[in-house]
């Protein structure tokens, strides 16, 4: 009697620990903003974050603010040297008791390719699934349209037209370093100090594979009707094929996809790689699209 009555106990207790381990904190989740917005704006990161928090209960959400205040972190989206926020953003990363057991990386816009840096280059902690919001993974080749302060856009214009890859501007320049020309495209190899880098245009980087290989899920959303990101096949990793600026290859069709360089290939045979297109501009996704998408699929 004595002993099964220990034996129930020690079964309750059992039962007890294994389901507070299921019930275990969620994923918690790493998000970074587009070109012209900032960790904490109300109407855009902000809500994403509440989104988020809302349908996934008690998950930590940390939206990225690239300096010491709003403002700065607007400017720094299109002034700081991009391998700079790497390494800024990885130190905030590994400083975050929150994040050591993983997390889920989301970017939008531009800070798609950047959150793929990180996942490159900095491994740890580790980051379980991508999630690419129109990110440019094969750069940009115009800047139709800019969101945020018109004086900004235009000199960013001016700057981008003066030349790109010329070092002052590319040390400077955010959108300068993923600039993508085409019709130049040994210069891009040879200047780019940031996109020609995480996509392996220079040199190899096995580390960037080895880490790359170590996503859950990479997962790359494109607007179809998107205005702002020339081309807007760069989302799914597609570009103009070079020497021109019109006909288009597809990700399965470039050379960073066909030699592996990157672990795409690899990435895309174990069922790792997710496209996801949303009928609409740019990141004018629905909350409904969002929930369904990427939230239920992806963060719980
Ligand atoms: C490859 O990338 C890793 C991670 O960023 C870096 O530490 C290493 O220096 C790079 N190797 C080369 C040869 O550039
Ligand atoms: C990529 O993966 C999908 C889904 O697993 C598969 O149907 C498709 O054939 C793969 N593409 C290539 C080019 O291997």
């Amino acid at each position: 009697m004595a002993a099964e009555m220990k034996l129930s106990l020690l079964f309750a207790i059992f039962a007890f620990v294994a389901s507070a381990n299921a019930q275990g904190s969620p994923v918690p989740v790493v998000i970074w903003h587009g070109m012209g917005d900032s960790c904490c704006n109300p109407l855009s990161m902000g809500s994403i974050k509440r989104l988020i928090e809302k349908e996934v209960k008690k998950v930590y959400v940390r939206s990225l603010e690239i300096g010491s205040s709003i403002e700065e972190d607007t400017l720094n989206g299109f002034f700081m040297n991009v391998n700079d926020q790497i390494d800024m953003v990885c130190k905030k990363l590994a400083s975050d008791p929150k994040l050591q057991s993983g997390y889920n990386a989301i970017g939008f816009s531009q800070g798609g390719q950047f959150l793929r840096a990180i996942a490159q280059r900095c491994p740890s902690p580790p980051m379980l699934n991508l999630i690419s919001v129109g990110g440019q993974h094969q750069g940009v080749f115009g800047l139709p349209h800019c969101t945020g302060n018109s004086y900004i856009c235009e000199w960013v214009r001016k700057l981008l037209n003066y030349g790109a890859y010329e070092p002052e501007i590319q040390s400077r320049l955010v959108q300068a370093e993923y600039w993508h020309d085409p019709l130049n495209e040994d210069e891009y190899r040879k200047k780019s100090i940031f996109l020609a880098d995480i996509n392996q245009e220079v040199t190899v980087n096995q580390t960037y594979k080895t880490n790359m290989l170590k996503l859950k899920n990479l997962v790359l959303v494109k607007f179809l009707q998107d205005t702002m990101v020339e081309p807007r096949e760069s989302e799914w990793f597609g570009f103009y094929t070079p020497g021109q600026d019109k006909k288009l290859y597809t990700m399965f069709d470039s050379p960073l996809y066909t030699e592996d360089k990157l672990g795409l290939k690899t990435l895309n045979d174990t069922g790792r790689i997710t496209f996801l297109a949303s009928d609409s501009d740019h990141l004018q996704f629905t909350e409904t699209w969002f929930i369904n998408n990427i939230v239920n699929k992806f963060l719980k």
